[in-house]
């Protein structure tokens, strides 16, 4: 069976573009291929330290997945829900995989640069990150891995770590899929980025100051609809869908699509001709709000300790995997 894989650090409460990124793909796509594909959803709680954690880590790895469970997915014996931290496998492979990687590729990485801001006092975890994220993933021979796309460049990185293993030990990676083949599995036209509300050329992000740049999951629907009637547009009059010269408008119909499940180019169809940006903004505003109308009364219904139950099996099943895994690693090196 193929694996399908993602994580999501738990920092602090998801955003929007979080969701409609990776948590609601990968939930869609575990629903719809575990009965053939096995589904590893894991809380990469090492990844989270690289950074300050907003609130308590514990309580915040627990709502990660409540998350998941929220936003409708169904959890049969194919999936597995598990904690980094609780598989040292990670990162006894990720210092393996520190000495296949090269200084020069790893420097190369976008988000090391904007995180480390060229400054020397930037811990080592950051640089570190894609290296982390690549045993992650090669651990459990996983093809697809949904995420935004932000993170594409780790991917390919961990493809090219994986080829550079097998080709000096043989066969023992699978190599993940191209970030092309991604977004064709993910179902869409390219990699997704939600923008930032107030400033569409940037991503939406929880380090953001400005609150009406980004939607928190925790937003109440109402204040989330009232930061997309403020969001940024243009003056062009028109409902177009053109990253660069209107993001802002383009970013709303992608929101409205992803939330609708229904295919961009429909939705860019639909408002084609229309030029009244009000009549767009109240559409995807009422969109945001139901949806997170129906994420929130889920969410406020899960228990910890369904979650624990969770991590009980997943993180039993994932040591088994990821010993194995490891094993035939150590063995390569000739470690063992
Ligand atoms: P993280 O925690 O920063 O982000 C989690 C996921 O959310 C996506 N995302 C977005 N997608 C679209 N638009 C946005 N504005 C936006 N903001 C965030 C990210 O692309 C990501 O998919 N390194 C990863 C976590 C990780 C991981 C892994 C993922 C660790 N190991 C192995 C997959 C496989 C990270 O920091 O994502």
């Amino acid at each position: 069976m193929k694996t399908i894989l993602t994580g999501i650090r738990s920092n602090s409460v998801l955003t929007l573009g979080n969701y409609l990124g990776a948590l609601l793909p990968m939930v869609r796509l575990a629903n719809k291929y575990s009965a053939e594909y096995t589904v590893n959803i894991f809380v990469p709680d090492l990844h989270s330290i690289i950074s300050e954690v907003d609130g308590d880590l514990r309580e915040n790895i627990v709502r990660t997945v409540k998350y998941y469970l929220a936003a409708g997915l169904l959890v049969n014996k194919n999936v597995h829900i598990y904690r980094q931290s609780f598989v040292p496998a990670h990162s006894e492979l990720c210092w393996i995989l520190d000495c296949v990687a090269t200084m020069g590729e790893t420097s190369r990485m976008i988000q090391y640069k904007e995180k480390s801001k060229g400054q020397e006092s930037c811990n080592v975890g950051i640089f570190n990150y894609p290296i982390l994220m690549a045993a992650d993933i090669l651990l459990y021979d996983a093809t697809y891995v949904p995420i935004g796309e932000d993170q594409f460049q780790h991917i390919e990185l961990a493809r090219n770590l994986a080829m550079r293993f097998n080709n000096r030990f043989g066969e023992v990676f699978t190599i993940p899929a191209s970030t092309a083949e991604q977004v064709k599995f993910m179902g869409v036209s390219e990699g997704i980025r939600i923008r930032d509300l107030l400033n569409p050329e940037k991503k939406m992000s929880k380090s953001t100051v400005a609150d009406g740049s980004k939607i928190m999951l925790s937003d109440s629907p109402e204040r989330a609809r009232k930061k997309i009637m403020g969001a940024t547009t243009d003056s062009l009059g028109r409902i177009k869908f053109d990253m660069f010269a209107q993001p802002g408008i383009s970013n709303l119909l992608q929101i409205e699509a992803l939330i609708s499940g229904v295919p961009l180019q429909d939705v860019i169809s639909t408002w084609a001709g229309e030029t009244k940006y009000g009549d767009l903004k109240k559409k995807v505003g009422e969109s945001v709000a139901g949806e997170l109308a129906t994420f929130q009364e889920k969410l406020a219904k899960i228990s910890d300790e369904e979650v624990l139950g969770l991590f009980e099996e997943g993180e039993e099943y994932a040591n088994d995997v990821a010993n194995k895994k490891l094993f035939e690693v150590q063995k390569a090196f000739g470690l063992r």
